[in-house]
Formats: structure tokens, sequence, C-alpha cells
């Protein structure tokens, strides 16, 4: 990768999982440990970009020189990354987002009754938020790239996702019983919208970082 590619350019990345209160002590929630979105926040700062980093629930320490916006459900992180979204050249949603939340939120912590049956958990669908940037491409030429992750007919499954959200670039992960979730490493292949295959190897969540902001790089108007 060149020394400093992305200065001047302004990029927000969404790093990761989204939790969905049921009420003031649960949530829906997801195993993302957030290693994947911050290597890309570092990386990308390291190649002289001015990095919007929003955080869904990682414990991790805010990696310096990166501005970063802490949410906790997937309507506020929407709300962070469209506002973050409206000046920047791109945007790489590697945040798990929860596509359903409850439909309710108990201002007091549900109880459980004597001898009552338990009460079905109601869900409605969050907004799909890297469908939403890659469609309205709130600035010319933005570049969008999302992530997924797939346990079976990895390739397949990743490019027609990569069809129906609208996105450039699309990383596909495959995740298993012991992989991705919370590793220090990944392996993935990168689908582009051009018919593009990136096979990345197995290695640190940096590699696969600086591989995303080569491709993005490109792609750069
Ligand atoms: O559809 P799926 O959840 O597999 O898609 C994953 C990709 O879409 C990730 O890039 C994720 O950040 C994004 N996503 C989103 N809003 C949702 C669900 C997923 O932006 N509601």
């Amino acid at each position: 990768a060149a020394e400093a590619d992305l200065s001047g350019r302004h990029v927000v990345v969404s790093a990761g999982g989204t939790r969905e209160p049921l009420d003031p002590v649960r949530y829906l929630g997801n195993r993302s440990s957030g290693k994947q979105g911050y290597a890309l926040a570092r990386t990308a700062a390291a190649r002289g970009a001015r990095v919007t980093l929003v955080s869904a629930n990682a414990a991790l320490p805010d990696p310096a020189g990166v501005d970063v916006v802490h949410v906790g459900t997937a309507v506020q992180l929407r709300e962070a990354v469209l506002k973050a979204t409206a000046d920047a050249d791109a945007v790489v949603m590697a945040a798990a987002v929860a596509d359903f939340r409850p439909a309710t939120y108990a201002a007091g912590k549900i109880k459980k009754k004597d001898g009552q049956e338990p009460e079905p958990i109601v869900l409605v669908r969050n907004p799909d938020i890297l469908a939403e940037i890659a469609g309205e491409r709130p600035r010319p030429g933005q570049v969008v790239v999302g992530f997924a992750a797939e346990t079976d007919d990895v390739l397949a499954n990743g490019r027609a996702k990569l069809e129906r959200k609208g996105c450039d670039l699309l990383v596909v992960n495959e995740v298993g019983e012991r992989k991705t979730f919370g590793a220090e490493e990944n392996e993935a292949v990168v689908l582009g919208a051009d018919g593009s295959e990136t096979p990345v190897p197995h290695g640190p969540k940096e590699a696969l970082a600086d591989i995303v902001w080569d491709l993005v790089s490109q792609r750069l108007t």
C-alpha cells in the first residue's frame, strides 16, 4: 500500500455489534468483537485518511487520531453513519447490525410470574443501512463496502448479497465455531461489483484491512 494514499479523504467505518434492548437490563446481541472494524479504522488513519469510526459496543480502546462515535442500537448506528457519510469518500460497514429488534421496550425489568407461560418476543425489522447508503450514494462517486459472514456456499451467497445490497465491494468471511468472531486473524474473499474476486489468505485483521483499502483506493475518483 502506498504511504498516505488516503490523505485528503474522509472514510467512515462501522464496527462492533448492535444491541437491541428488551428492557433496562437485557438485549439481543451478537458475537462481533469489533476487531476487524477497528483494524480498518487504524489502517485508514495510517494511510492518511480522516476517519470516523462508528462503534457499537466494542470493548476496545479508541484508536489514536480517529473520530469515534459510540452507539448502541441499529437505529443509533444508522443515524451516526448517515451523518458522517454525507461528505465521505468511502464507507465500510464492518459492524454486525441486528436485522431485527424487539417490537417493544419495557421501561421496567421484565419479571417472571409464577405459573405463567413465558411471553414470546415479537420482533420488527431494522433498517438495512448498507443497502440504503449504497442505493442513495449521499456523495457522488462514494465507494461503499459491506461485510458478510456466511457458513456455506460462501461465494454464491456473497455474490447474491453484493447485488442485493448494491455495494461496490463485499468482504465475505466464512464463519464457524472457532472462526472470525473475536479472533485476531481472518480469512476472506473480497468480491467486486465489477466481477472481481480477491482472495485474502489467513492472516491478521490489519492485512485484510489494508487489502480492503487498496481496493477502495483503486475505485476512488
Ligand atoms: O444482510 P447481512 O446482515 O448479512 O449483511 C451484512 C452487511 O450489511 C454488513 O456490511 C452489515 O454492516 C450491513 N447491514 C446493515 N444494516 C442491517 C444489516 C446489515 O448495514 N440492518
